[in-house]
């Protein structure tokens, strides 16, 4: 898919106050610093779109983009930040499940993870989640530029394993470098399918 447009709309702290839902919408989530609003930046090919930062807990709201007229991006606050109070980590953890739960034009949510890292509980954990409450999610793994192939391919069969412990199918999952550009192309081409899906079924 060609990005021909990138705009960013709002930023809110409840789903209630987001754009109307009357597009397909993709919204990336992981740990605090995985690389989502860097991702996001690469995939539209604008390195300041979404607010990017070396120091975690960048991102603190609900982010929309319009992409190509035609669809939402979403950057999402990341999980696991340790530098913030009680109060303020269950304020997010409410804004990100509701929105997770209830905004009705969500696609699949993509959910990064760290190439270098081995499966970490809190994403395992988070997953888990998402299964349970049937959202549809794939899986990033980040960073891979910082990684030999054979570690990040060794990270992602680790993964593979832990999640068929629980779930008979197990999820998409891609590779991505927001230096590199890799996944770029995996990642725009499985969100332009269900765009087509989508606008298919709207004609219907
Ligand atoms: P929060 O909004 O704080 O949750 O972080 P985030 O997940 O949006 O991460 P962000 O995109 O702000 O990136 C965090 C840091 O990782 C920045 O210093 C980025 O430059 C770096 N980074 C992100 N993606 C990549 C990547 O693919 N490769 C490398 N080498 N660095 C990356
Ligand atoms: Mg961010």
């Amino acid at each position: 898919m060609l990005i021909k447009t990138a705009e960013y709309l709002q930023s809110e702290a409840d789903w209630r106050k987001c754009p109307s839902p009357n597009l397909p919408e993709y919204a990336f989530i992981g740990r605090s610093n995985v690389g989502k609003s860097s991702l996001i930046n690469m995939l539209v090919n604008n390195k300041s779109l979404a607010k990017t930062s070396s120091k975690p807990g960048k991102t603190q709201t609900i982010n929309h983009f319009l992409i190509n007229k035609n669809w939402y991006l979403v950057d999402l606050p990341g999980y696991g930040f340790a530098k913030i109070s009680k109060t303020t980590r269950e304020k997010w953890q409410k804004m990100i499940s509701d929105y997770l739960l209830f905004r009705e034009n969500l696609q699949v949510v993509f959910v990064l993870v760290d190439a270098r890292l081995e499966p970490q509980q809190i994403d395992i954990d988070f997953i888990n989640n998402l299964g349970e409450k049937g959202i549809p999610f794939a899986i990033i793994f980040t960073k891979t530029d910082k990684n030999s192939s054979g570690k990040t391919m060794s990270n992602m069969q680790k993964m593979k394993n832990v999640l068929a412990e629980t779930w008979e199918e197990l999820p998409l999952m891609l590779k991505s470098s927001a230096i590199s550009g890799a996944g770029k192309e995996e990642i725009l081409n499985f969100i332009e399918e269900i765009n087509q899906q989508y606008h298919s079924n709207i004609a219907l």
